[in-house]
C-alpha cells in the first residue's frame, strides 16, 4: 500500500522540494504527494508545488501563530479530503512556522514529521542557527523528528552534523545546514515508507533492510 503524503510550508519550500524531487526521480518509492499546504497565500513554496503538478491549498492563519486545535480542524479536513489519513498518510512539516495542537498530534500520532536546524534538543524554537551562533557552539546541524506534544521535542529520526566556522555569519551557517537538511528529511521519508522505523520510547530504531 502506498503512503499518501501532505507536506505542510510557510514559505520558501527548498525542503519541500528536495523531498518532491526525490519523489519524482524514485530515490523514494511508495510515496504519492497528495497536498501542499500553506498558512500563507503568495509563498514560493505554493508555485515550486505547481511546479511538480502537486495540488496546493492556501489555510490563511492570518499570522496568529499559536497552537490551535480550531485552525488545526481545518487542516485535517483538507487532509481527508485528499485521502491522507492516520492510517494510510504521512504528513511533512517543512519549514512550516506554526506549533500543531495536541489534538493533532493525537489524531496522526507518529505520521508527522519536521525538519529543525539544528542538533535538538539543543536550540529548540525559533532562529535555531542564530541560536547557535550566539551560544558559540562548535558544531552544530539539523535533525528530523517525529512532532510530539512538546515544541521540537519528538523521537529523533535522523541527525546530521555542521561545523561552525569562525567567520560564520547566520546566513552563511544556514545555508550549510540547509544543504544537509536536504539530504536527511528525503531519507528519512524513504525510510518511513519503506516501514524501516521503529519507535521504541524516545528511540527511533532504523531496520536495516
Ligand atoms: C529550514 O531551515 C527549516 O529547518 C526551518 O525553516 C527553514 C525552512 O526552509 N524550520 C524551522 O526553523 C522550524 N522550527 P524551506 O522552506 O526552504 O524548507
Amino acid at each position: 500500500m502506498s503512503i499518501n503524503l501532505a507536506i505542510l510550508v510557510s514559505g520558501r519550500g527548498s525542503n519541500m522540494e528536495a523531498i518532491l524531487r526525490s519523489i519524482r526521480d524514485g530515490t523514494i518509492k511508495g510515496v504519492v504527494p497528495k497536498v501542499v499546504i500553506s498558512n500563507r497565500p503568495n509563498v514560493r513554496a505554493l508555485d515550486v508545488a505547481r511546479h511538480y503538478n502537486v495540488d496546493t491549498q492556501v489555510i490563511d492563519d492570518n499570522g496568529k501563530k499559536g497552537a490551535d486545535w480550531e485552525y488545526d480542524k481545518r487542516i485535517v479536513k483538507c487532509l481527508q479530503e485528499r485521502d491522507v489519513r492516520p492510517d494510510n498518510g504521512l504528513v511533512c512539516l517543512a519549514g512550516f512556522m506554526r506549533i500543531m495542537s495536541k489534538e493533532f498530534v493525537q489524531l496522526y500520532r507518529w505520521r508527522v514529521m519536521n525538519i529543525h536546524p539544528s542538533l535538538l534538543p539543543a536550540f529548540p524554537g525559533l532562529n535555531a542557527q542564530r541560536q547557535a551562533l550566539e551560544y558559540g557552539v562548535k558544531i552544530t546541524g539539523c535533525t528530523v523528528h517525529f512532532i510530539d506534544e512538546g515544541v521540537d521535542t519528538g523521537p529523533i529520526i535522523l541527525q546530521e552534523a555542521v561545523e561552525v566556522r569562525d567567520d560564520d555569519d547566520v546566513e552563511s551557517l544556514a545555508s550549510r545546514i540547509l544543504e544537509k537538511e536536504h539530504e536527511i528529511y528525503p531519507r528519512a521519508v524513504r525510510l518511513f515508507a519503506e516501514g524501516r522505523l521503529r519507535i521504541e520510547g524516545r528511540r527511533v530504531r532504523i531496520i536495516l533492510n
